[in-house]
């Protein structure tokens, strides 16, 4: 008999003494993604595919879905009385917790739909969230409050809308996997603990971008496409699904290696993903399993964020890969 969430959550709260409230927390966004789980499943019968016909402050158009599971989060955080501020990939700004409802402890910083661009062709798509520090509870919260590192996490995590729906989460005692059982409505404990190998076989990147990349990166990726007669000896294989969630979700099953690197398009967007509410979360998730992840430079968890959207370069996964290729960019 698997363990429920519930029971889990308990005893990280006797184990490890981690705060009730923050448990709560956790609980209550697991719920939350029930709710977006069962759209995303719905589709085209509850009309939420396709564009919403806006942009967001990345100048990315937003699908139905976004704006969806964009206000289904913030209500959700809103009204838990768990938080004092909220900040979003679709949202130019932090929120503040309105009047009507409680303040709490934490600060959540979220990509309320990870991997838009699969929503409408029925592809793995997720639900990415940060906890931060707030300190006293208060109600002014300001974007500057949100410029944390990774370190100061307290709970990471993402729910995968694949075949299965997956909650995937960490609070510093390994990254564990909760499957939704769709028969009696709860997570079911499916993972006690993720080990990433630190060699790999697959690796991860957008290729169409190659020309764009900067030498460190064209070196190692040729490296990898070279083969068994190459440097490396051995032969890689390639895999992109076009969502942060659906490729971490892979990493941390069965291991390898997923880049986004900066390229040498546009200077002030050093790389895709943004830090906040994408890398920082996802390389938390991925140390606890064993694996590394750096900027290319530096670990991602270590850098003091400037802006709530900022952008970064992304290397994550199998220990041994992620350490070549930072390696070559020194
Ligand atoms: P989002 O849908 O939240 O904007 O994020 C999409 C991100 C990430 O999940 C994925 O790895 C990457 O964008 C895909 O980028 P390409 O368009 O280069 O495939
Ligand atoms: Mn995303
Ligand atoms: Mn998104």
């Amino acid at each position: 008999m698997s363990k429920t969430l519930g029971l889990y959550l308990r005893e990280m709260e006797t184990k490890h003494g981690i705060d009730p409230q923050l448990t709560g927390l956790i609980a209550h966004l697991a719920d939350t993604c029930k709710e977006i789980s069962f759209k995303v499943s719905r589709g085209a019968l509850a009309g939420v595919l396709g564009s919403a016909g806006s942009e967001n402050v990345q100048g990315e158009t937003q699908k139905k879905l976004d704006v969806i599971a964009n206000d289904i989060m913030c209500q959700a955080c809103a009204e838990s009385g768990y938080v004092s501020g909220i900040a979003s990939e679709e949202m130019d700004h932090a929120l503040q917790v309105p009047e009507q409802y409680a303040v709490g402890p934490y600060l959540v910083l979220f990509d309320p739909l990870d991997g838009s661009s699969n929503i409408d062709i029925n592809v793995s798509i997720g639900t990415i969230f940060s906890i931060l520090p707030a300190g006293t509870p208060h109600r002014d919260v300001t974007d500057e409050e949100f410029l944390q590192p990774g370190v100061n996490q307290l709970a990471a995590g993402y729910v995968v809308y694949g075949p299965q729906t997956q909650l995937v989460f960490t609070m510093g005692h390994g990254t564990v996997v909760f499957t939704l059982d769709l028969s009696s409505g709860t997570y079911l404990q499916t993972s006690e603990g993720m080990s990433i190998p630190a060699a790999a076989k697959e690796f991860a990147i957008n290729c169409s971008n190659m020309r764009h990349w900067e030498a460190p990166v064209t070196r190692y990726i040729n490296e990898l496409l070279a083969g068994k007669t190459g440097p490396r000896g051995k032969d890689f294989n390639m895999r992109w699904v076009a969502a942060m969630v659906a490729e971490v979700h892979r990493i941390l099953n069965r291991g390898g290696i997923f880049m986004y690197p900066r390229d040498n398009r546009d200077p002030s967007k050093p790389g895709k993903l943004r830090l906040m509410y994408e890398a920082n979360p996802m390389s938390w998730l991925i140390e606890e399993a064993g694996g590394v992840a750096t900027n290319g430079y530096e670990r991602i968890r270590e850098i003091q964020p400037t802006g709530l959207h900022q952008r970064v370069a992304v290397f994550l996964g199998a220990k041994e890969e992620v350490e070549l290729v930072t390696s070559y960019h020194q």
